[in-house]
């Protein structure tokens, strides 16, 4: 199986290495290639066949149905994989959004609301709120960018400590709010409800806010069937989800993914089965069939960019 592991195309220049993303600059642009890698506990845990493709086009898509409400980085998508980009001055806030009161990790809202959290962000909540109960209203709940660990700061704390200014703040809040409020009209009409997500700002060369990074993908938001979404709750049950978890915790039952220097390959039917599952997100998503991109992936990056002036 083809997969896009790493790229190391020398003739773009100098490369960034992120997590999912291979990146390099040039003549004030970023070439963007999303790779196939998948990362759990802080590192790669297995490559999963079209993800990069899937992911790249989510976010295509999307831009494209959101860039009257905010500029974004986007110039062109020369590949399936690739993205050219306006490069930004990024801004040191993930900007997070929620619709509805869930998560099972130490920053989600339910577990805070749990343990008696009832600020998000500046808004209150009410007492008796339920897991996965919808909120009375998105809320914009950001967190830091920074190296160690993401702090959930209260806006006051973020503006005070330097992060951003409150003009600057503002203006996020309002781009991410609005952004998300489009995203849950277009998800509903695909059937999916667009539970919460995360997007990255940046500043452009006039000083511009614009939407960069990726947007409403399956790595960056939470999506939830909707047709099944009121009974299941009604019945305390959990939504129906595009559930990702098992191949991480195939790694947390065979092996100490935090400490073993090397890892166990993953087994190949859960790699395959989660490929699945990002095509059937793609699918879902954008209301349009998924079209395999052409193989070998890596000789046609190269080949679409090399084609490229730019
Ligand atoms: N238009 C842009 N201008 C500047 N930086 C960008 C732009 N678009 C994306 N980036 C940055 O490029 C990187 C994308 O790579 P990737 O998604 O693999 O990163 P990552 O390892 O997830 O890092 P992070 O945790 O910062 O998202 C991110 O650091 C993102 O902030
Ligand atoms: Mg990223």
């Amino acid at each position: 199986m083809d997969v896009l592991q790493e790229t190391n195309l020398g003739f773009l220049g100098s490369k960034r290495t992120g997590k999912v993303r291979d990146i390099y600059e040039r003549n004030g642009k970023l070439v963007l290639i999303t790779t196939d890698r998948h990362s759990s506990f802080d590192r790669i845990i297995a490559h999963i066949p079209w993800k990069g493709q899937v992911l790249n086009q989510v976010s295509a898509w999307w831009f494209e149905r959101t860039r009257d409400i905010v500029p974004n980085h986007v110039l062109a998508i020369p590949d399936p994989n690739v993205t050219i980009a306006r490069k930004c001055t990024t801004l040191p806030i993930e900007a997070v959004v929620r619709g509805y009161l869930t998560g099972v990790t130490d920053t989600a809202a339910w577990t805070r609301y749990a343990a008696g959290e009832r600020i998000f962000g500046g808004a209150v909540l009410a007492d008796g709120m339920r897991k996965n109960q919808k909120l009375p209203h998105p809320l914009f709940d950001p967190t830091t960018k920074e190296a160690a660990h993401d702090r959930t700061l209260t806006p006051e704390q973020m503006i005070a400590e330097g992060f951003v200014s409150r003009e600057m703040f503002d203006r996020i809040k309002v781009a991410a709010l609005a952004l998300f409020a489009r995203g849950q009209d277009v998800a509903a009409r695909n059937g999916l409800i667009l539970v919460d997500t995360k997007y990255e700002f940046g500043i452009d060369a006039d000083g511009t806010l614009v939407l960069i990074d990726e947007i409403h993908t399956p790595d960056s938001s939470r999506y939830w069937q909707l047709d099944s979404y009121a009974e299941r709750f009604a019945e305390g049950q959990e939504p129906q989800y595009f559930d990702k978890e098992f191949l991480r915790l195939w790694f947390r039952d065979h092996c100490d993914p935090y400490r073993d220097a090397t890892l166990p390959p993953a087994p190949p039917d859960l790699v395959q089965e989660l490929s699945r599952r990002y095509i059937a997100m793609y699918e879902q998503i954008t209301g349009m069939k998924f079209r395999y991109g052409e193989s070998p992936i890596l000789p046609r990056i190269e080949r679409n960019l090399k084609s490229l002036a730019f």
